[in-house]
């Protein structure tokens, strides 16, 4: 359970520490332990080396009682590191000399007999041979020395050996710290992503980490964030769409209930105005009723485009010449509009273009197109109409010198109820978007380099069965 808590991290990094500690410490106690040994062990041959030499040496001295000659010996022996003493006794242990000096403890004694030079030039390594007959010992030789020296020089080994193995401990640390850091750091990462995506940033990715490893595991775990970001697009969009659709319901129903009850009142106070300037012999120009007239006209319009949208009329399709629709539509704009003021210019060209279509329904719809154009111009100045048609795609293009659409997202004024006019419904486009579609066909908007908008209706050919099997 504790374990649970303990991160990768910090699991990496002691057992590591623990197996550099441990191996680091055996090997160099080991290594310390065995130089240790050698050295101790040289130096002791040494010691006894130069006593054995001395013993040599003094053999002469002791047969003939030459002190001051064993007095040189032991001086010049003296000389030596670690040496601290030195004493010479004859055969009947009687010291003949004992020479000493002032250095730091502790002490041991190497200690030689001198025999005579036959016996110790056969001898020369062997301490124990008083009693073998024909071999005479003639004295002895005791070298005190000191073993600070050495103690000295293996503790400092030791130092050195412990400053070694803690800096090697520290450096392995160091790395291993390092590298288990750059593989948790990006599990860490990731998990830090998932929170805040959670949270509601959909935007954020996790990093990618510089090992294959955490590279391959962030673009894993980035596409999964991706796919999800997609799906939940897609589900808003939906969401959206379904909102939408139960707010147009909404509107049909209330359109509906509009109709019923405003539309017929509207017909009866606008006869019965008729009837009163009739009977009461208006002018026909007086103002207060020309505009009580005219706003019960736009009431009444409004309502007809509500109704149109909400319930458009089932198409009733039928095989009908799409240039000549366009004709007779702007026509009507031509007589509406005053002429000198603005100009519509149309190339329409003559040879018909045959599709099935709702007369009626497509002409209202493009009707609306041709109109938002007129109005963007105000009034004044040139709206062209082209159509251009290739093979079985037939293509209107509506272009003015107004000021251009002026939205954020192009497709928002096919919305319905979206309108930047002050008496605008909104439902002009909306209404054509629909036509269009119902027929199979598109419409695009776009503004012109030159200034204004342009907007491009397209639409296909109704082909009979022998131009579908391609023999015309
Ligand atoms: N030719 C155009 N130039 C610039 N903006 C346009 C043009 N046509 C449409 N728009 C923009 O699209 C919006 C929606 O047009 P739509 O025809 O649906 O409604 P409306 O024209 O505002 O109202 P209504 O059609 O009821 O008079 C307009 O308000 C306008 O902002
Ligand atoms: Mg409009």
């Amino acid at each position: 359970m504790v374990l649970k808590n303990i991160g990768i991290h910090t699991r990496v990094l002691t057992a590591a520490v623990m197996l550099i500690s441990a191996s680091t410490l055996t090997l160099g106690y080991l290594g310390v332990n065995i130089i240790n040994q050698f050295v101790t062990s040289r130096f002791s041959e040494r010691i006894n080396f130069m006593t054995q030499y001395l013993a040599l040496n003094s053999e002469l001295g002791i047969l003939i009682d030459e002190r001051a000659l064993l007095k040189g010996l032991a001086q010049n022996m003296l000389k030596e590191n670690d040496i601290a003493g030195v004493i010479i006794v004859d055969s009947q242990d009687r010291e003949l000399v004992r020479e000493e000096r002032q250095i730091q403890g502790p002490f041991q004694t190497a200690g030689k007999s001198v025999y005579l030079s036959q016996a110790q030039g056969e001898n020369m390594f062997l301490d124990s041979i008083n009693d073998t007959p024909g071999i005479k010992k003639i004295g002895r030789v005791d070298v005190i020395y000191s073993t600070r020296g050495i103690k000295d020089l293996v503790n400092k080994m030791k130092q050195r050996f412990f400053i070694i193995a803690l800096t090697l401990i520290l450096i392995s640390c160091l790395i291993f710290y390092f590298i288990s850091r750059s593989l948790v750091r990006p599990v860490k990462s990731l998990s830090k992503v998932a929170r805040k995506v959670s949270m509601g940033n959909h935007d954020i990715r996790a990093p990618q980490g510089n090992t294959p490893e955490t590279i391959k595991l962030a673009d894993a775990f980035n596409e999964m964030l991706d796919s999800i970001a997609r799906g939940r697009r897609t589900i808003v969009r939906a969401y959206e769409k379904m909102a939408r659709q139960e707010t147009l319901a909404e509107v049909g129903k209330f359109s509906m209930m509009i109709a019923h009850e405003v539309k017929n009142p509207l017909a009866i106070i606008k006869s019965s105005l008729e009837m009163m300037k009739k009977e009461l012999d208006i002018p026909r120009d007086n103002i207060a009723l020309t505009y009580a007239e005219e706003e019960i006209v736009r009431l009444n319009d409004l309502i007809e485009s509500f109704l149109m949208f909400a319930k458009p009329a089932r198409p009733s399709f039928e095989i009908t010449d799409l240039n000549k629709l366009i004709y007779q539509v702007v026509i009507g704009f031509e007589i509406q509009y005053d002429t000198t003021r603005l100009t519509i210019t149309s190339s329409i060209p003559d040879t018909p273009f045959f599709a099935k279509a709702d007369f009626d329904l497509l002409s209202r719809g493009v009707a609306n197109i041709i109109k938002n154009a007129c109005e963007a111009n105000q009034g004044k100045g040139e709206v062209e109409i082209l159509i251009e048609s290739k093979k079985n795609k037939w293509q209107l293009r509506v272009g003015d010198q107004g000021a251009g659409i002026r939205t954020e997202k192009p497709d928002e004024i096919f919305e319905p109820f979206f309108t930047t006019k002050a008496t605008g419904t909104g439902l002009g486009l909306a209404f054509a978007d629909q036509v269009v579609k119902a027929h199979g066909g598109s419409i695009t908007a776009e503004n012109r380099p030159e200034g204004g908008a342009l907007f491009c209706v397209t639409m296909f050919a109704h082909l009979t069965d022998r131009q579908q099997s391609g023999e015309e």
